[in-house]
């Protein structure tokens, strides 16, 4: 196979969900598809429970359960599918928004009992930044959920995408009878399994056709001709280019639970789902199709083994091939770095590779030599776009409470910020140490792990901060006199970057009005 066939042939997605929407289970079913799994209940939700969710083995245990999945390869039509895995729990948002960084597309799936939910939003925000194409999947039509129009309402509203249903369904919760496919005009009848592989479906050219009412029955007959009438006089015909651009989301409508929906989202998802897009760096666009290699680093996670601090940094592949045992550039680093241990997700297993291809993502073994965001080349000085770091929602000061044991903690916290556990914040004036989180339970995770890993102890003091922004001004002079006079809220990132620690919005919304020279951001890349 050509070079240029291995990329196109490669389809690198996440899926996007609110908990409990049913993003496992959706999982689950494309790998029953894609024959990576043989039984239902093989994928472990990566959830933690709330009840126990201060529950240090079940910090642990989730570790583990999302090093195992979080790339899950498989091959569905001749289609090289990448699915990477978004942690399940809020507090680990962060982690989400840096693994959408890695991916070309996202499929989202809204339960149509709830609709659009919070994390939804947040989520949605992010893929918007590099217009990342979005395929909609409804779910748990078996339910009694919102009537389908409200619910498409409010995806445009709350999500701010265009919609396409390219499935309509009929009848909900008790009276489902199934979808009918729009685009394909064939009518997929429900039948509640969670084993069924295929849906079988019955063509219908013209809705008008009298074995339709045989099959529906008279009232949803007519209510299927009336709606399919509205949606294709008020929605304008698909257009790929349109959801390639990010301007529309096509929408599906299924039960992820009763595998029903979900094959016709996925030949759907091949068919127009992206190959491997080019990505930006600070100096150039780069095309997959380069010969040279080029990646980058968007997530490490820490060894399970505290006396072994092997890591696995994941590489999202760009351009060329990559190769085992090929010295290649670390751009920020001192050295060339050569890959011995280079593993591939194919399926549940993970196995030793020696070649890759753009769209891939691939586990590199690492000694504490990569941090995320890290550009990996075949010789090119440049840095990739787009793997910023995002205005954490709560902060607390780091208190070293054993002083004999300082440098294991300056160690510890360093590393754990490399993995992106949380984000460190250095106050200029007196050097306090600010973490900053997107949830709690990052900081009991801290806390244990520092313990744990590095032997040493440190407390968390609340700190009442708004946001971290991240500053910038075109005039240098307007610059150093904002720093000069707020120096008591002026920090650095863990990258040297100027930080404005904001107390309260309405206090931020004060100082940007006085000071309208000062850009400010609330993610590290502008
Ligand atoms: P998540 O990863 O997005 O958090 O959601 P997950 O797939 O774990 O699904 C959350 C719950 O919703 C699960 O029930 C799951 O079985 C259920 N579910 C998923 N798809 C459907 C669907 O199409 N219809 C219905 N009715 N339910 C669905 P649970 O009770 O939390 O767990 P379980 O014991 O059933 O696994």
């Amino acid at each position: 196979m050509s070079f240029t066939q291995e990329i196109q042939k490669r389809r690198t997605f996440a899926i996007i969900a609110h908990p409990d929407a049913g993003k496992t289970t959706l999982t689950e079913k494309l790998l029953l598809f894609g024959g990576a799994i043989q039984t239902a209940g093989a994928v472990k939700s990566n959830k933690i429970d709330v009840a126990t969710k201060s529950d240090w083995m079940e910090i642990e245990k989730q570790r583990g359960i999302s090093v195992a999945t979080s790339v899950m390869g498989f091959e569905y039509k001749d289609i090289k599918i990448n699915l990477l895995d978004t942690p399940g729990h809020q507090d680990f948002a962060e982690d989400t928004y840096r693994t959408l960084t890695a991916v070309d597309s996202v499929i989202m799936v809204i339960d149509c009992v709830k609709g659009v939910e919070i994390q939804t939003e947040k989520l949605m925000e992010v893929c918007r930044m590099r217009n990342t194409p979005v395929i909609c999947f409804i779910n748990k039509l078996d339910r009694e959920g919102r009537d389908p129009y409200d619910l498409l309402d409010e995806v445009e509203e709350k999500l701010n995408i265009q919609v396409r249903p390219l499935s309509w369904p009929i009848g909900m919760g008790k009276s489902f009878k199934g979808v009918y496919n729009l685009y394909e005009k064939k009518l997929n009848l429900f039948t509640p399994s969670q084993r069924k592989l295929s849906d079988e479906r019955e063509e219908f050219e013209d809705l008008t056709d009298e074995r339709l009412d045989s099959i529906l029955g008279n009232s949803y007959a007519d209510q299927l001709r009336e709606d399919v009438e509205l949606i294709e006089g008020v929605y304008p015909d698909f257009d790929t280019k349109d959801y390639l651009e990010g301007k529309v989301a096509p929408v599906f409508f299924g039960s992820a639970v009763n595998n029903f929906g979900v094959n016709e989202m996925l030949d759907t998802f091949i068919r127009i789902a992206p190959a491997p897009k080019s990505r930006l760096t600070e100096s150039r666009e780069v095309t997959p199709e380069e010969k040279n290699f080029s990646g980058f680093i968007f997530k490490i996670h820490a060894n399970m083994d505290p006396n072994h601090r092997n890591r696995i940094a994941f590489l999202r592949i760009c351009s060329g091939r990559f190769e085992r045992n090929k010295p290649y550039n670390h751009v920020r680093g001192p050295k060339p770095l050569r890959f011995s241990n280079v593993t591939s997700f194919m399926a549940q297993d993970k196995e030793i590779i020696d070649e890759a291809f753009p769209g891939d993502i691939v586990g590199l073994y690492d000694t504490g030599n990569l941090k995320i965001g890290d550009t990996i080349t075949d010789g090119e000085e440049m840095t990739f776009k787009g793997i910023p770091s995002f205005s954490p929602e709560i902060f607390r000061e780091v208190i070293n409470k054993d002083a004999m044991k300082t440098k294991q903690m300056e160690k510890g916290l360093k590393q754990l910020m490399e993995e992106g556990v949380a984000q460190l914040f250095t106050f200029d004036m007196g050097s306090r140490r600010v973490v900053g989180t997107v949830g709690q339970l990052q900081f009991e995770v801290i806390q244990f792990r520092l313990k744990n890993e590095y032997n040493a102890t440190v407390e968390f003091a609340p700190m009442n901060l708004y946001k971290a922004c991240w500053i910038q001004s075109k005039d240098k002079k307007q610059l150093d006199e904002f720093v000069r006079s707020k120096n008591r809220h002026i920090a650095r990132d863990k990258d040297g970057k100027l930080v404005f620690m904001a107390e309260t919005k309405s206090w931020l919304q004060m100082v940007q009005d006085n000071y309208p020279e000062i850009e400010f951001h609330f993610t590290s890349e502008f």
